[in-house]
């Protein structure tokens, strides 16, 4: 049996442990792969948790450890290395004789390779809405998730500004966004999880009535599939998209790299 699991703390819902189950179901390998959540309240467990499940051939990270499991890492990807953080890991068998010949300096039979499938995720799903005028954008929030927008951003060449609560260097804070700011920044990520349920009339506090038919509203955000922010945008006849794409090709990346 090959298992897969998601590591992170607290585990509540679980898009992940539900999304691998019907896969596996719908193709036919409940009898070849399982998929289990491990509760992780401390990374210093991780190294005894691979340990006792030696039948893992990936995981799957969540908050708060995407950025402090890079430490258990035996390689990471440009992408992953770039954003400073893992959402997948692909555990891989190593006999000691395999190193060998290999010319591996390393006593460890189990090697870990540390991915960013969040990225890979967003490009494709914003890829197809992107047009000319897509030239700048503004990332609404600073915290994890937000640093893979970042990261897409500057490979698709387009200009971004945070916005922050803080509002500090660089950033913008919420109170500085102007009708200038807003029309020029004809593309606005959300990457806060305001709006989440159940607090579905949440939304961030930018001056929706400069939006145009120019701008690209992209939520994260997928529980509600229409959010407060993105509601706000279509009334103003903004494109807009939320994170279910993301969230799926992330997921069937990171089945594509643990059997890669
Ligand atoms: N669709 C997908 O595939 C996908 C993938 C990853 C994450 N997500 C979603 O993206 C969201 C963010 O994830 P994350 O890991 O980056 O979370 P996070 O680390 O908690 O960061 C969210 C950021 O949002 C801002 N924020 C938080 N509460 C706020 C509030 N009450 N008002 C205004 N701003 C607030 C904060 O930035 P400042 O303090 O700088 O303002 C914070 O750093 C979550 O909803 C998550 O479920 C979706």
């Amino acid at each position: 049996m090959k298992k897969y699991g998601l590591i992170g703390y607290p585990l509540t819902h679980s898009f992940s442990q539900e999304y691998f189950a019907e896969k596996f179901k719908q193709e036919n390998l409940e009898n070849e792969c399982i998929y289990e959540g491990f509760s992780l309240p401390s990374l210093s467990d991780f190294p005894a948790l691979i340990k006792a499940n030696p039948d893992l051939c990936g995981l799957n990270v969540t908050i708060p450890h995407k950025i402090g499991v890079i430490y258990f890492m035996n390689q990471l990807d440009p992408a992953a290395k770039s954003i400073d953080a893992v959402n997948c890991i692909k555990i891989v068998k190593k006999r000691p004789i395999d190193a060998f010949f290999t010319g591996e300096i390393s006593s460890s039979e189990v090697y870990l390779e540390g991915y960013n499938t969040d990225a890979f995720g967003f490009e494709h799903s914003l890829k197809p809405l992107l047009h000319k005028h897509h030239q700048k954008a503004l990332i609404l929030g600073n915290g994890g998730a937000s640093r893979a927008i970042a990261y897409v951003l500057g490979l698709l060449n387009i200009d971004y500004r945070f916005v922050s609560r803080q509002g500090k260097g660089k950033n913008y804070s919420y109170d500085q966004l102007n009708h200038e700011i807003i029309e020029e920044h004809t593309l606005i990520v959300n990457t806060t999880p305001l709006g989440t349920f159940p607090k579905i009339d949440e939304c961030p506090d930018i001056p929706y009535q400069y939006l145009t038919k120019w701008h690209l509203l992209y939520d994260l955000v997928y529980n509600p599939e229409e959010s407060a922010f993105l509601k706000q945008g279509k009334a103003k006849d903004a494109a807009t998209k939320n994170g279910l794409e993301m969230l799926h090709l992330q997921a069937e990346k990171a089945w594509e790299i643990w059997n890669s």
